[in-house]
């Protein structure tokens, strides 16, 4: 039998969600829980330049904005970064800007990072090694990169007719980081999102992934 046809979750779909994307409490938890986590697993400063990769509406950038020095905000979506915008301007805050970005399509950009982190993002990115490899040459030396992710899981998180990576092995995942040129892969659970399925609830746990490019160039 042939299998179900399979759909990406593309920039329209992110678009459509952006209005409502804060509205959900799940969102704005994780988005303070996974600040907390890189916290413990980086340490931040004011001089520090961020780069948040698929930061949707800021939701993980806002709680970290005091504690560095700029904040990229790119995705791939322009309705995200509409309302991402909208809430920079509102809160007058000043060291956060947004860029719409799609590192696998566009040219990189001239700045280099203290610090990269991407939020449930992974998953919907198709060249994993790609997008590592782009983080390393995006980073400073020195320079660290935390990944927020799921899992791997059976595919039930999205549904059979999505098509996106289902989570990540670690051992893997921490293989292809190494490939691209990162030291010190760490991994720690930072929460499980709850999900009913057919078969009753189901946790889904989320890590987050630490790790540093070389000191040297
Ligand atoms: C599940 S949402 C997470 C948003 C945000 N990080 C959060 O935790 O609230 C995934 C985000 O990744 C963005 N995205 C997906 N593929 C992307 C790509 N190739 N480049 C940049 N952003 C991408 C989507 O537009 C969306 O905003």
């Amino acid at each position: 039998m042939a299998s179900p046809p399979t759909t990406r979750l593309d920039a329209a779909h992110f678009d459509a969600q952006a209005l409502r994307w804060d509205e959900n409490p799940a969102f704005r938890a994780r988005g303070e829980k996974l600040a907390q986590a890189i916290r413990q697993a980086v340490p931040l400063g004011p001089h520090m330049r961020a780069l948040d990769y698929g930061s949707g509406t800021g939701l993980l950038s806002f709680p970290l904005k005091d504690e560095l020095g700029s904040i990229l905000l790119a995705d791939s979506s322009g309705g995200m970064l509409e309302v991402a915008a909208r809430k920079i301007a509102e809160q007058g805050v000043r060291n956060l800007a947004t860029v719409k970005l799609d590192l696998l399509v566009d040219p990189l950009p001239g700045q280099r990072f203290d610090l990269i982190y991407t939020s449930m993002t992974l998953h919907h990115v198709p060249d994993t090694d790609r997008i590592l490899r782009i983080f390393h040459a995006l980073l400073k030396p020195g320079g660290c990169l935390c990944v927020a992710d799921l899992d791997q899981e059976d595919g039930s998180f999205h549904g059979p007719e999505v098509d996106v990576h289902h989570g990540f092995d670690r051992a893997e995942l921490s293989r292809r980081a190494a490939k691209a040129g990162f030291d010190d892969v760490r991994f720690q659970t930072v929460f499980s999102i709850a999900k009913e399925q057919e078969n009753g609830a189901r946790d889904y746990p989320v890590f987050l992934m630490s790790a540093q490019r070389a000191n040297h160039p």
